[in-house]
């Protein structure tokens, strides 16, 4: 009967295939170990001299890393296991032998990996995260399903920039000028006045100039947007969207958080709902810290994390000056010279996972801003429709999908978190 690790549990004490490749290997002269992973899992196929041919053993002991083989063996329950079961292997067939691959079980560079990242992915670590990349994605999409959202799909080529113009990816468009999105925001901003509550989830560009271990050059973004909600209304629907995406990790990705070695009573404390604090109370806490940093200025990634330690759940930092958001943003009524936003910042030192805002729904104002902005009339003439035909009170926010992977397995860098990464110097693979 042919199976797959994942559903090895099944079939306890019965005979079963698998096609897989032969991720490492231990023998001696009586038997041989093999770590098998056939994409859903790992296993180890343990083969006994003395009960399979001779032709079975001695393929067994000269099988190379990576060949594809096809296993038969009977499956046994093993506590000691980390997938809780063990194949006794009866019979071996041979798909294609790989020869010297590159990735041995001994520790490589950083950039030897990533230029093999093609393979690397093949590793334990790299399938545990792209594995927990998709519960998270799987769980967005529940998520919003169940709160009523409708999935709208946001274009990539685009002719103006909804994040400023200092990072797009510019590109023709037959005799025209486009850009590669930056997000998908204004655009979903239609939507949400056409279907009430929406959700996109799509890749986003930025030509920043960043390395650091929290940019990446092409990231995913998941963009709701909100008709009829305000600033606070969208911060509960953060909270509770990011709690429901992490405990449903806890569920269902036991044996992925354990390969990461992931501390999980970190991950545990992450319910709704999440500690809030100002824009100004973050700058006078920071300064008493003895951080240079002035009313006014944005908060670098060291600021960033010493405001995420003071707590164990992620946390908003709210109403941050206009100056340095974006033209959209809705001033607060009682303090023009701040805007009701939020940026959520992860714990352990992850950063800001998601930025929201109330956005302008005021015709008036919105022209003002265009005008400071100098964005042309031509570019976001279909935007400030939006406010002349009906306009109404709306949120939204994006959170990024890499840096939620990386928060929540674990990892040091975002080039793990995204199958292959688009950064500063790197196209390849
Ligand atoms: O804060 P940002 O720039 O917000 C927006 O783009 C809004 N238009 C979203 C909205 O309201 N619909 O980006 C949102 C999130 C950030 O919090 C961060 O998690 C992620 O996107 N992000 C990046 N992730 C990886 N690499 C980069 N270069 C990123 N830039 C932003
Ligand atoms: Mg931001």
């Amino acid at each position: 009967m042919k199976t797959t690790i994942a559903q090895i549990g099944q079939h306890v004490g019965e005979t079963v295939t698998i096609g897989a490749w032969l991720a490492n290997k231990r023998s001696s002269g009586k038997i041989a170990f093999l770590q098998l992973r056939d994409g859903t899992g790992f296993i180890q196929g343990v083969v006994v001299k003395a009960e399979v041919s001779e032709e079975v053993f001695s393929l067994a002991k000269e099988m190379t890393q990576e060949s594809s083989l096809y296993v038969s063996g009977t499956v046994r329950e093993d506590d000691r296991a980390p997938s809780g079961y063990e194949l006794t292997v009866t019979s071996l067939e041979l798909i294609s032998e790989a020869k010297d691959y590159p990735i041995t079980p001994k520790e490589h560079g950083t950039e030897f990996l990533m230029d093999h990242r093609h393979l690397w992915l093949r590793s334990r670590r790299q399938h545990a995260i792209m594995r927990v990349r998709n519960e998270i994605i799987r769980a967005t999409y529940e998520f919003f399903h169940k709160e009523g959202f409708v999935k709208v799909d946001p274009p990539i080529l685009t002719g103006s920039s909804a994040e400023g113009t200092t990072n797009l990816f510019h590109t023709k468009y037959f005799e025209e000028n486009a850009y590669l999105s930056q997000s998908g925001q204004l655009y979903m901003e239609a939507a949400a006045m056409a279907l009430g509550k929406v959700f996109s989830f799509g890749p986003t560009f930025r030509a920043e100039k960043s390395k650091t271990r929290r940019h990446l050059i092409e990231f995913w973004m998941i963009e709701p947007e909100m008709a009829f909600m305000d600033h606070n209304e969208s911060l509960e629907v953060q909270e509770n969207y990011v709690s429901y995406v992490v405990q449903s990790v806890l569920e269902n990705c036991k044996l992925e958080l354990k390969a990461l070695e992931r501390d999980v009573s970190r991950l545990e404390k992450v319910q709704a709902p999440f500690p809030r604090i100002t824009y100004d109370e973050a700058v006078a806490f920071l300064k008493e810290e003895g951080h240079e940093i002035e009313w006014g200025e944005d908060f670098g990634a060291p600021h960033e994390t010493a405001i995420a330690e003071k707590y164990e759940k992620p946390v908003f930092i709210t109403h941050y000056p206009a100056e340095i958001k974006a033209f959209y943003m809705k001033p607060d009524p009682e303090r023009e010279e701040v805007v009701l936003c939020a940026d959520l910042i992860a714990p352990e030192g992850y950063g800001e996972i998601i930025g929201g805002s109330q956005r302008i729904d005021d015709e008036k104002l919105l022209k003002q801003r265009y005008e400071e902005h100098n964005l042309s009339d031509d570019a976001y003439k279909w935007y400030m429709d939006l406010r002349t035909y009906g306009t109404v009170p709306h949120s939204g926010f994006g959170l990024g999908l890499e840096r939620t992977v990386g928060w929540i397995c674990g990892t040091e860098h975002v080039r793990e978190t995204i199958p292959f990464p688009r950064l500063l110097n790197r196209l390849y693979p």
